[in-house]
């Protein structure tokens, strides 16, 4: 198939662009490149992104074009789908931080629902549709209990989970009205790295545990603060479900394959359905780096919910779906790796 991929040079859009060109799609990327180290600081639409030897690499897989440009320029992505036959569209290009969601809302309002609705009808128009959109497990805010199916309350707890939630609504009333095919794969805590090392988690500010552990760990950065140690949790630490970044890019391409085949699938879950605390996660980075992480206590992080764990059983029966590296010490490797 021919895909348009919006942040193809994120982090989950990067590993999903490399697994489909070895599943032998033609890949045309559209990504501002703002949120990268390589590019600008504002306007970024793929926060999680490489550096430019990184872009470069990723640029130069064997059927990708990399087009830098806005997701909301109309004539641009009809353009791009109509030049390149363009079937399905995977729109992995959003705002990502829910700190900053909270403080500038209309910003991630404008980019995750605006100019992701202009893009939708720009694809639409253009032929395409079949779409797989990066949902997220915050648009069940604080969830009642856990594992959390897909037919649980939404109500996120933030204006990045609620800008998530209205796309989702977005596509669901597209598919009644223009019958498109669609689904929304809410990711749980996308972590780890591919294998080889030559790809890894890099957001601009990086606030996520796992890279921070580690670069703490291998004295690259700061002592980790550890957010609140008095939940109600076995051992007082948040706990949730990690899964690895390369098990997303599968799970994308068996999505894809339902939506050829002319199944709509909806909201989908996308995590192993076992949690790890941070108390957890971090002995598993002090083993798997061989020094321990160095920590201090620090109060709650606003928003962050006790447990976020998903209930897995829907991406298992109808995408087949079985993550392969989310092992939490395979995933940790893989991180370590592409850190050092
Ligand atoms: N944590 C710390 N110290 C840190 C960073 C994180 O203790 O320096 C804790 C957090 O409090 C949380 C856990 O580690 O309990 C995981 O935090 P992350 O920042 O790695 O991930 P989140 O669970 O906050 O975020 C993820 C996704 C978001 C999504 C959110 C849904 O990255 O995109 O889940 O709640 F919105």
């Amino acid at each position: 198939m021919s895909l348009l991929v919006t942040g193809g040079v994120g982090f989950v859009g990067s590993h999903f662009v490399r697994a489909a060109v070895e599943a032998g799609h033609h890949v045309v990327i559209l990504d501002d490149l703002s949120g990268s180290a390589a590019g600008g600081a504002s306007g970024s639409q793929a926060e999680c992104s490489a550096d430019g030897e990184a872009i470069s690499r990723i640029a130069a897989l064997p059927g990708v074009t990399l087009q830098v440009g806005d997701i909301g320029d109309s004539a641009l992505v009809a353009s791009l789908c109509r030049q390149n036959r363009v079937s399905a569209l995977l729109h992995f290009a959003g705002k990502i931080q829910v700190g900053e969601s909270v403080r500038r809302p209309e910003l991630h309002f404008d980019v995750n629902f605006t100019r992701a609705l202009s893009l939708l009808e720009a694809a639409r128009h253009a032929g395409v549709d079949n779409v797989v959109f990066s949902s997220t497990a915050a648009v069940y805010g604080t969830p009642g209990h856990v594992p959390i199916p897909e037919s649980a309350r939404c109500e996120p707890d933030s204006p990045y989970g609620r800008s998530k939630r209205a796309f989702e609504w977005v596509l669901l009333s597209a598919a009644v009205a223009h019958g498109i095919k669609w689904a929304a794969l809410r990711y749980f805590n996308a972590a780890g790295a591919h294998p080889d090392g030559t790809m890894r988690e890099a957001h601009h500010p990086e606030t996520h545990l796992i890279p921070l552990a580690l670069d703490a760990a291998l004295g690259k950065g700061p002592p980790l603060s550890v957010f609140g140690s008095d939940y109600p949790t076995p051992d007082g630490t948040c706990v949730r479900d990690y899964i690895h970044v390369c098990d997303l890019a599968q799970a994308h391409l068996l999505a894809l394959r339902q939506l050829e085949h002319g199944h709509s699938l909806g909201p989908l879950n996308l995590g192993t359905g076992t949690g790890y605390s941070v108390r957890q996660v971090l002995d598993t980075a002090a083993e798997v780096v061989g020094r321990p992480v160095p920590q201090s206590m620090a109060p709650r992080r606003p928003g962050d919910p006790p447990q976020l764990v998903a209930d897995a059983s829907s991406a298992r029966k109808r995408l087949g779906f079985a993550p392969a590296r989310s092992d939490l010490r395979v995933l940790l490797e893989d991180a370590l790796r592409s850190r050092r």
